[in-house]
């Protein structure tokens, strides 16, 4: 048995002020029956519960987006850092893991179920679920970068890697040496005597919530495989350092640019179908 407003939360992923105040409504029936009381106890398995004309179902799965922060890991437990499970408040934790990993400096979505048939589909090298990805790059990229990504890489691995697609924001171009750049503190009292052709992004949406790299390019990057460092040795292969990574989308579920970093929430029944589409 469970609380009313408590299992409606769980699986409709609003939050329990929004459930307790449609419960007050009258927007819920039980068994055919109003109930105004979000205390009120319901079975789960058996109880039929309308939820402002939908019937919810019960899934004993849940699925969380969270926004991770960089520092923490994508792991259970660890000893020494703080784990994604950590971030989780007052949820029923046991069984719950992150659906593949993000190193631990790289920020932004990550999924966090106890569906374990999904995340295996998802991380299945055979369903080419596409990722994508908010990159920095120190200083310029090569011309023909989305040339060499959509061709594939040698990484090292015994393969290339698959055609990954680019789209460049910003190309920090200079025609003066990089150390020229540290001119940085010229820019910003607005001296630009020393610095030429940089192009400084405008893009605020594009920005994560912290870091300096006023130098830096930016693109973003969509794989559809998941080796370990992957977009990190990508760059590297065309002779660029990635100095800032974030996961922007995964199998068509897009970061939700509301959650900062550190937080969560459950993913909504249509971010669930989302999801379960793009393995079809
Ligand atoms: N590629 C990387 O290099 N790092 C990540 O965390 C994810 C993809």
């Amino acid at each position: 048995m469970i609380r009313l407003d408590k299992y409606l939360s769980n699986m409709t992923g609003e939050s329990r002020s929004i459930i307790k105040s449609e419960i007050k409504k009258g927007n819920v029936i039980v068994n055919g029956s109003t109930v105004l009381k979000a205390e009120n106890k319901i079975d789960e398995i058996k109880d039929e519960v309308i939820y402002k004309g939908e019937s919810v179902a019960y899934s004993k799965y849940a699925y969380y987006m969270f926004n991770k922060p960089a520092g923490c890991v994508s792991a259970t437990t660890d000893n020494t850092c703080k784990t994604v499970i950590d971030y989780l408040k007052n949820e029923q934790v046991s069984g719950l893991f992150p659906v593949g990993r993000l190193d631990k400096d790289t920020e932004g979505l990550l999924i966090i179920t106890n569906d374990g048939e999904l995340a295996h589909k998802l991380l299945s090298p055979k369903k080419h679920v596409a990722k994508k990805y908010y990159a920095r790059i120190k200083g310029n990229l090569p011309t023909n970068v989305e040339k060499r990504f959509e061709d594939g890489l040698d990484i090292g691995d015994e393969k290339k890697t698959l055609p990954a697609r680019i789209e460049v924001l910003q190309n920090a171009k200079t025609t003066e040496s990089t150390d020229k750049l540290t001119g940085k503190t010229d820019n910003m009292t607005g001296n630009t005597d020393n610095i030429t052709d940089v192009v400084i992004s405008d893009r605020s949406d594009a920005l994560p919530d912290e870091g300096p790299a006023l130098f830096d390019s930016e693109v973003y990057v969509v794989i559809t495989e998941g080796r370990y460092h992957q977009v990190k040795r990508m760059f590297k292969a065309v002779g660029c350092e990635v100095t800032y990574l974030e996961r922007k989308s995964m199998g068509g579920l897009e970061l939700d640019d509301t959650l900062r970093r550190g937080e969560y929430r459950k993913l909504t029944a249509e971010e669930i179908n989302t999801l379960l589409n793009t393995l079809i």
